[in-house]
């Protein structure tokens, strides 16, 4: 057994401060992996460039003297003991991958303010009563494979192996063929769950990603619940034929019925997000013609959609309402229609208690904050699935992100990055 470091009494939070050019200067590193046009940021998950986000962090928890520890998916988790052997760590962190063209705070934000915050604790000699480990989770996006926060899942033991069936992405190379490759099978996924009593809480910096904090000019949000995402596939199957010689009344357009389909998602969210409980949306977010050329009627059309809500209610009957719809378009046109379910997720309460303890440490350096859902999904969405979690959200410029256009003010970020700081030694030394 490990021998007790004694537990030095921490100064007062006020005299605690993150290192803000630091900060930025890693935050900045990051973002120039991957970077493409007019300052865009792509790392999909499993890409070289992700990998490389990936190797900077473990390289600068090294540096920092963390023991770091990889998962079997590649989640990192760098540890800073406290003076408790015994007690079970807070994990604070968020993701580095990113979608495509996407901005360069979107979860690399998550992931930096913590390794700056235990950088602090490590150079101030401060130890904390319970360990704290930076986590960066594997694959939080759903862009590359439809199939989202890959990473937390595990570490939550939610992923089903038959969840993984249709998730592939625009190449066609299957999830479960890169996890192969990795050495992974379906009767492993339940191995790769981390026992939930080795984890104290769970906390995430993250950006708004969406226009609420800035209009109402609050420089923190604090986050009370995370919608959660239900997402399938459709393909339409018609028939590919001469765009010259096929009269109107003949053709099985897969297109048209694609077209039909975006449009009726736009409708039927609408007439939901009118409604104050049950605000659902819903997205036409990628889209596969075959053959795709100009002189051909396309015979085949694969839609993604993806359909959010808060209320779990609300959700499910949007979902009900869009799948009659596929239907009743391919009777219609009579072409064929398959759905191919990727995942579908419950809406998430974050830890109360967690959410009075953020509220006091913006009371203790009189900070304005807003109380507020999110809208996007979250790795602290599983996480909360097996520990008490909390997130932090700060202000998004216009609203924008999965956009190059994504952008937080520096001061902003740094307040976000201090606040995660105050509220880890909090947790940090709270008895359980
Ligand atoms: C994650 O960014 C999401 O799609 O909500
Ligand atoms: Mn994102
Ligand atoms: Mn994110």
């Amino acid at each position: 057994m490990k021998s007790e470091r004694p537990h030095s009494p921490s100064p007062p939070l006020h005299d605690i401060a993150i290192n803000k050019r630091r900060l930025l200067r890693d935050l900045n590193a990051v973002s120039r992996i991957g970077i493409g046009d007019h300052g865009s940021v792509t790392r999909l998950v499993f890409s070289i460039k992700e990998l490389r986000s990936r190797q900077f962090l473990i390289h600068q928890m090294q540096e920092i003297g963390l023991q770091v520890h990889i998962d079997r998916i590649g989640n990192i988790f760098g540890r800073l003991d406290g003076t408790n052997a015994k007690s079970a760590a807070l994990l604070v962190g968020s993701h580095l991958d990113t979608v495509v063209h996407g901005g360069r705070f979107d979860g690399t934000l998550g992931v930096i303010a913590a390794l700056e915050a235990v950088r602090i604790l490590k150079e101030q000699k401060i130890v904390l009563l319970s360990p704290v480990e930076v986590v960066c989770f594997v694959g939080e996006e759903s862009s590359r494979f439809g199939y989202s926060t890959l990473g937390s899942s595990l570490v939550a033991g939610e992923v089903q192996g038959k969840d993984l069936a249709h998730a592939a992405d625009a190449q066609g190379i299957k999830l479960e063929d890169i996890l192969a490759s990795m050495g992974i099978y379906r009767n492993h996924l339940p191995s790769m769950r981390r026992d939930p009593s080795t984890i104290k809480a769970y906390l995430e910096l993250h950006i708004e990603q969406g226009p609420i904090l800035e209009a109402k000019k609050k420089p923190i949000g604090i986050v009370t619940s995370i919608a959660a995402p239900t997402r399938f596939r459709v393909v339409f199957t018609g028939q590919a034929n001469h765009s010259g010689t096929t009269p109107m009344e003949m053709r099985r357009d897969a297109l048209v019925a694609a077209s039909e389909l975006i449009v009726a998602v736009e409708k039927i969210c609408r007439k939901y997000s009118h409604m104050k409980k049950g605000r659902v949306v819903g997205t036409v977010g990628a889209m596969k013609i075959e053959p795709g050329i100009i002189n051909a009627i396309p015979g085949k059309a694969e839609l993604s959609v993806d359909v959010r809500s808060i209320t779990a209610n609300a959700k499910r009957r949007v979902v009900r309402l869009v799948q009659a719809r596929i239907r009743e378009i391919a009777r219609r046109r009579k072409i064929r229609a398959e759905i191919l379910p990727l995942r579908e997720e419950y809406p998430v309460l974050l830890d109360k208690r967690l959410i009075r303890l953020l509220q006091a440490c913006c009371k203790s350096r009189s900070i304005t904050y807003e109380i507020m859902p999110s809208g996007a999904g979250h790795d602290a969405m599983q996480m909360a699935k097996v520990t008490p979690a909390a997130m932090l959200f700060i202000p998004s410029r216009r609203g924008i992100s999965h956009s190059p256009l994504e952008w937080s003010e520096p001061e902003d970020i740094c307040l976000g990055a201090q606040l995660l700081l105050d509220s880890i030694i909090r947790i940090g030394n709270e008895t359980t």
